[in-house]
């Protein structure tokens, strides 16, 4: 019977034991024992898939793995102790010193560190493009290109690249191509259908969808992956089966929460664009968005975040998170619960207003992140904080 990738995931779990458990159990061990010697040197020489040590695999984290490889359409991936690690490992794995890699300004403010301060320890060269000027990729790929990096929607400023414009470029170039799909889901956007080699996620944020637990994940093709999980085996960014296990069970409701979270955002979009408090407001599915084109072309729903300027700049910003009564003060996003952050503010309040500018970080700048809460009590608390 041929299951819809949603129906697929859900009925995808390990193995049921002899107990006929309905739900999967957790595989809480560091390592798996062997009934002789013989099995375990077979074990070691990779001539089966039996599990030796939780650093290498684990079958609570083979769910989740497993589970994300069906919604986001790929052969195999890697789950990690966090989205960074998996971004680290997607980027660390392929390149060596020598190696250059594309990517943009427009881009989570710890992948931007690895980009512009880790790399280049490493020897590996970088360029940043300008997000909305597709010409400049192409114009950036040089003899020792040999990744392009990017995400869309971007971190915070909600940014759209489009990703098969991206694709063909990679494939005409053969680089490969590293989509961090952190913001739409695969409920949103299949990077894969673009051509994305690598799809990367903070499984934190939306994948969990309520604030618990720390994880992170690399899919691709097996041969891109075998190569990831040999990085990994040996540095150690293994993902705890207990996180994966909470994990495996919030993707279940992954798509029922991304349509309400999508809902929502785009319902208080439409309430809030033309507020006089605020100079613009951006939400990939509003027409107003600069990319809203591309947005239709390449995402199923606009996502569960939206951002917008405040006028009045640094001081606003901070007395608009002051004024909330419901919404969350807090550094995560993609939660049931409606999460309002400053940038300006908070995590790049060290960083210079040219260095701010540089990574699209503007004085008023807040993002929300829409809750599971009845919509008109996200927009009545912002309503009266603004
Ligand atoms: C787009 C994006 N990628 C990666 C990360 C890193 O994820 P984690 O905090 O799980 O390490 C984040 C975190 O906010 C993010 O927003």
């Amino acid at each position: 019977m041929s299951l819809h990738p949603v129906s697929k995931m859900i009925r995808t779990r390990v193995e049921q034991t002899n107990e006929m458990e309905h739900s999967s159990p957790l595989f809480l061990t560091s390592s798996f024992s062997f009934d002789n010697a013989e099995e375990m040197r077979a074990a070691f020489a990779d001539e089966n898939d039996d599990n030796i040590y939780s650093r290498f695999s684990n079958p609570s984290v083979q769910e989740f793995t497993d589970r994300m490889c069906v919604l986001e359409g790929m052969e195999s991936g890697f789950a990690t102790s966090s989205g960074m690690s998996a971004v680290f490992a997607s980027i660390l794995t392929f390149l060596k010193k020598g190696d250059h890699l594309i990517s943009c300004n427009a881009i989570f403010g710890s992948t931007h560190t690895v980009i512009t301060k880790i790399l280049p320890k490493y020897g590996i060269e970088y360029t940043y493009v300008p997000v909305y000027d597709i010409a400049s990729w192409e114009a950036a790929v040089q003899d020792n290109t040999k990744m392009i990096y990017l995400e869309s929607p971007t971190n915070p400023g909600l940014d759209l690249i489009d990703l098969k414009e991206v694709g063909d470029l990679a494939k005409k170039h053969g680089l490969i191509y590293c989509v961090d799909n952190c913001f739409a889901t695969p409920i949103g956007q299949l990077p894969v259908e673009f051509g994305a080699d690598l799809v990367v996620h903070s499984a934190t944020k939306w994948l969990d969808g309520q604030g618990r637990v720390l994880g992170g994940i690399v899919l691709g093709s097996k041969k891109l992956i075998h190569e990831i999980y040999l990085f990994c085996r040996s540095t150690g960014p293994a993902l705890s089966p207990f996180n994966a296990w909470v994990l495996s069970r919030s993707l279940e409701t992954l798509e029922v929460r991304m349509e309400r979270h999508a809902s929502n955002a785009f319902y208080l979009s439409q309430q809030l664009q033309n507020h006089p408090a605020i100079s613009w407001l951006k939400y990939p599915f509003l027409e107003s968005h600069p990319q809203y084109a591309i947005a239709k072309k390449q995402m199923k729903n606009g996502g569960g975040l939206f951002c917008f300027e405040l006028k009045g700049g640094l001081d606003n910003g901070r007395k608009f998170l002051d004024n909330l009564k419901m919404l969350s003060r807090t550094a995560n996003l993609g939660d049931t619960r409606s999460i309002a952050s400053h940038p300006a503010s908070t995590t790049h309040a060290k960083l210079t207003e040219e260095e701010r500018q540089a990574v699209n970080i503007t004085p008023g700048l807040i993002r929300i992140s829409c809750g599971l809460e009845h919509r008109d009590d996200i927009l009545n608390d912002i309503l009266q904080a603004l």
